[in-house]
């Protein structure tokens, strides 16, 4: 049976964490001189934002909780999902002993918080359909690998990772497994949050900085059992969700019902990127994607790529990157960005640029 008191490092396990004044006192008052605040008012617009903000989200984790079906308790909010993910790694990886895993190419900030955690971080590389081979997991999981991160949809491919590979090391790993869903908005499939209650090592993540538009504001949501949930509010910095995030996203969240069609209107710019842009000859391959993002191997990108900036438009060049060879990441943008792009790299093969 996993217990995640056994994952989570020992220093963790014993350490008091930091108590606040808001978790000191939680009733009404008429008089708060308990958090040296400036009780005179704020230089900000909003005069509440003298006061130091719900440690916890509540009001916003009620709503969260509500769309997504899941309580509450199921949940972590954070300052973007990059400060998840490290959390994560802080909570379970005793630096300079244990590892991480993940497939790649995936998404870079693993990587960069595993390094800055001095956490190993052991990449299998994905197949040609840049799925995760289980066949590759073989002798490269150990006592001291602690976490397996899986991207789906993944970045920078763009394609969902089959559910059966996510479902086989859920069954089969003793550690944390960590699927991220940045971008599950886009695609046609179910969050695996839907199946928390069945995987008690399994954490979720997901965003509002993709499909809610809202990446300026940095949140994050981590959805995973009440037990590991407490320990990761154990170890955050205690006021991370500031009250500006919380009523932006409290306000967003009001306007949920128009997600859908923004969703949809994102994946037909999608559809017509995609058949608009296989008809590019500068364009060797357009992989599929469940995401706001088209892989594309083109025939040369670090030129094009400098091309395409000269024409003030900028892609994400991912040449470098495993198994990306020639391959530019392009995000799904408005009706025109799209038709400039296309044009633009119709007006290059016109000039036999190769
Ligand atoms: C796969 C993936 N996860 C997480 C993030 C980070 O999201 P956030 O803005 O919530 O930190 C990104 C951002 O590009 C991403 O591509």
């Amino acid at each position: 049976m996993f217990d995640i008191k056994t994952l989570v490092r020992a220093n963790i396990l014993a350490m008091k964490p930091y108590s606040s004044a808001r978790d000191e006192f939680k009733g009404e008052a008429s008089i708060y001189i308990d958090a040296n605040e400036n009780n005179l008012g704020s230089l900000a617009q909003n005069q509440s934002f003298n006061r130091y903000p719900d440690p916890y989200q509540r009001k916003l984790k009620a709503k969260i909780g509500f769309i997504k079906g899941v309580d509450p308790s199921q949940l972590f909010l954070g300052n973007g999902s990059d400060e998840a993910i490290d959390l994560l790694i802080r909570l379970v990886c005793k630096p300079g002993h244990d590892e991480i895993l993940t497939f790649g190419p995936t998404y870079g900030m693993y990587d960069v918080a595993a390094n800055l955690n001095d956490v190993f971080l052991r990449h299998i590389s994905l197949d040609e359909n840049f799925q995760v081979q289980i066949s590759k997991l073989q002798g490269q999981i150990h006592a001291n690998t602690k976490i397996i991160f899986l991207c789906s949809p993944n970045n920078p491919t763009g394609n969902l990772i089959n559910p059966k590979s996510i479902e086989y090391i859920l069954r089969n790993f003793a550690g944390l497994v960590v699927v991220d869903e940045a971008y599950i908005d886009f695609a046609d499939a179910e969050s695996w949050s839907k199946r928390l209650a069945e995987f008690p090592n399994l954490v979720v993540l997901q965003t509002f900085s993709k499909a809610w538009g809202m990446a300026a504001v940095r949140l994050g949501m981590a959805f995973a059992s009440p037990e590991i949930i407490n320990f990761l509010n154990k170890i955050k910095p205690p006021y991370n969700i500031s009250e500006a995030t919380q009523l932006i996203a409290l306000d967003a969240l009001q306007r949920a019902d128009q997600l859908p069609e923004m969703i949809a209107e994102i994946n037909q710019g999608r559809e017509y990127l995609q058949q608009a842009l296989k008809q590019v000859p500068v364009v060797q391959k357009v992989y599929p994607s469940d995401a706001n993002f088209l892989l594309i191997q083109v025939t040369d990108a670090n030129k094009i790529y400098d091309y395409l900036l000269q024409q003030g438009i900028v892609v994400r060049n991912r040449t470098n990157q495993l198994n990306c060879y020639n391959c530019l990441r392009v995000s799904v943008g408005t009706d025109s960005e799209n038709k400039a792009l296309v044009e633009a790299l119709k007006a290059l093969a016109e000039k036999r640029f190769s």
